[in-house]
């Protein structure tokens, strides 16, 4: 299956509002990705897309944050349909590798205590946690890790080298 991994544009929101909504108990608000996309200089939003009877099928969707030579992780998801299939790996693995060749240091995220396969995909490209933030979501009083990663270049292609990738050459920072 071919996936190309892209920057999200505006035509991609309604899929994009719908992995959002399909994945976490508080979705961001609905125009808060048309601010990333238009008005917030330091984000980079990218998707992922499979080719679907001709047409693209945006399976997955983030938004990261440029802050100094850091990345930061707003938010990532696969949608459900296509989910523990690899595709997390190959899209993370995408957008910490573009912020690696754009010289950034690394990458800082926080993640539900409860989110194994969050943290399954993190360890995968070299998290480790730096911090524990107590009861920091308000839906369930869960608490929130902090991890970060160095954003080396050898760690993530072999992260991402054990699972299949048919992608095509997708776009830079
Ligand atoms: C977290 C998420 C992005 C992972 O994407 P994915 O496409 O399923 O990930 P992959 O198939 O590439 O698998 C990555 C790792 O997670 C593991 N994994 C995937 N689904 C899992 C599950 N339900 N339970 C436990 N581990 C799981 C895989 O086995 C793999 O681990 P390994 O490297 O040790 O083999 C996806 O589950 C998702 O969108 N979840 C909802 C949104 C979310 O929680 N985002 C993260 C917010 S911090």
């Amino acid at each position: 299956m071919n996936i190309s991994i892209r920057k999200m544009t505006l035509d991609d929101l309604p899929a994009v509002i719908e992995i959002d909504q399909l994945s976490f108990p508080n979705p961001w608000p609905k125009n808060s990705y048309r601010y990333e996309i238009l008005e917030n200089e330091n984000s980079v939003c990218w998707v992922a897309g499979l080719e679907h009877f001709g047409a693209e099928k945006i399976i997955a969707m983030a938004v990261i944050w440029i802050i100094l030579d850091e990345i930061h992780i707003g938010t990532i998801a696969i949608h459900p349909d296509f989910r523990n299939q690899g595709f997390g790996t190959i899209f993370l693995g995408k957008i910490l590798s573009e912020a690696a060749k754009a010289g950034l240091e690394r990458a800082l995220l926080e993640v539900r205590r409860s989110n194994q396969a969050a943290l399954n995909l993190y360890k995968r490209f070299g998290f480790e946690v730096d911090g524990i933030r107590k009861k920091y979501y308000q839906d369930n009083r869960e608490d929130a890790i902090l991890m970060s990663a160095p954003l080396a270049k050898k760690l993530i292609s072999d992260s991402v080298s054990n699972v299949t990738n048919n992608g095509k050459e997708g776009e830079a920072l």
